[in-house]
């Protein structure tokens, strides 16, 4: 995965917690040194099932923005950009609009998941349903080659596949098929609760910008073993949200192995291993909360890196966009 085109991207949402960073702003960091990157801030995408908190979407650009930036996605090397700001994508989805039937969108298996957790039943917006298509014309605009994933996207991937068949059948080579770089094992994180995943509407969440009392309160509330009442009793390291973090935030994987060893043995209380996931937690986060707050000091320049990147990508998309009018018999100038 070198000298890639390669798009990736947040709805703007909420504050980013530790399962974005391991799931995917890690994955961005690697990327960026050898591709050429593009990440999108998708306002649009996040309006479609929150067109009634306009308020709730600005305020999070710039949050996503900073997460992004303080973790080390770097402006220099990243062209940082705001989705609604490339007209040019929202054309290119009204194009594909055609080649996508209702039945298809219906049975998008990421959409059906979410439509049912919102509960629209029979109303849902048209814009949602058709998401999945706006994201193949972001991913298509720049001409991406590859797309980092998670598991729950990879219907997206194969919806945008079909597009690509179907334009170039239709109107001739222009796109290529996309790839999905899936990700790696322990990419996924559970919650705090001991949940599947972690999550802002589970409320299980550990937040990039978290402060250090809030992160000893939440990871000292951190799921264990239910079995291990006293410290005497053997505890279980499979299942135990502790280890689980432990295994991918501390480095000293000898001191790690002794220590489970020791817990599965019996003897061991669960504010130990909290402590010592307190301690590597806060070395992997305290530069970043530093660097957020930093950041905060001028949100202007942050506005500003998006400005500047999102005039670039607009100038990227608008080529692919010409190609495709071209294409589709309708470069009428
Ligand atoms: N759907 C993605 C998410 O929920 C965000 C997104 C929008 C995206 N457009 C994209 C991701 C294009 C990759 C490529 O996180």
């Amino acid at each position: 995965m070198d000298g890639k085109i390669v798009l990736t991207g947040d709805r703007p949402t909420g504050r980013l917690h530790l399962g974005h960073f391991v799931g995917s702003i890690k994955k961005r960091l690697e990327l960026q040194e050898t591709n050429a990157l593009f990440y999108m801030i998708a306002d649009m995408q996040a309006l479609t099932d929150n067109a009634e908190n306009p308020e709730k979407v600005r305020e999070n650009v710039l949050e996503v923005a900073l997460d992004n930036i303080a973790c080390g996605l770097d402006p220099q090397k990243t062209v940082f950009f705001i989705q609604s700001g490339v007209p040019e994508l929202s054309e290119l989805t009204m194009y594909f609009l055609n080649l996508v039937t209702l039945a298809r969108l219906e049975r998008n298996p990421t959409v059906k998941a979410e439509m049912k957790q919102k509960g629209y039943g029979g109303n849902v917006p048209a814009g949602f349903l058709m998401y999945p298509i706006s994201q193949a014309a972001d991913i298509l605009a720049f001409k991406a080659e590859l797309v980092p994933v998670g598991d729950d996207q990879l219907p997206m991937i194969e919806q945008a596949n079909e597009i690509v068949e179907k334009f170039n059948r239709i109107y001739g080579d222009v796109f290529k098929k996309i790839s999905p770089l899936v990700p790696e094992e322990g990419a996924r994180l559970s919650g705090l609760d001991g949940g599947a995943k972690m999550s802002k509407s589970l409320d299980n969440a550990i937040y990039l910008a978290d402060d250090a009392e809030t992160l000893r309160k939440k990871v000292m509330s951190a799921y264990t073993d239910p079995a291990h009442i006293r410290a005497d009793d053997p505890g279980h390291i499979e299942g135990n949200v502790v280890f689980e973090y432990l295994d991918l935030f501390d480095h000293d994987k000898m001191g790690l192995d002794e220590l489970k060893k020791r817990y599965t043995a019996g003897g061991v209380g669960d504010v130990e291993l909290k402590e010592r996931l307190i301690m590597n937690l806060e070395a992997k986060l305290l530069p970043i909360r530093e660097r957020r707050a930093e950041l905060m000091e001028d949100p202007g320049a942050v506005m500003k890196i998006l400005g500047d990147g999102t005039a670039r990508a607009r100038r990227v998309a608008a080529e692919t966009l010409a190609e495709v009018r071209r294409a589709m018999k309708i470069d009428y100038a």
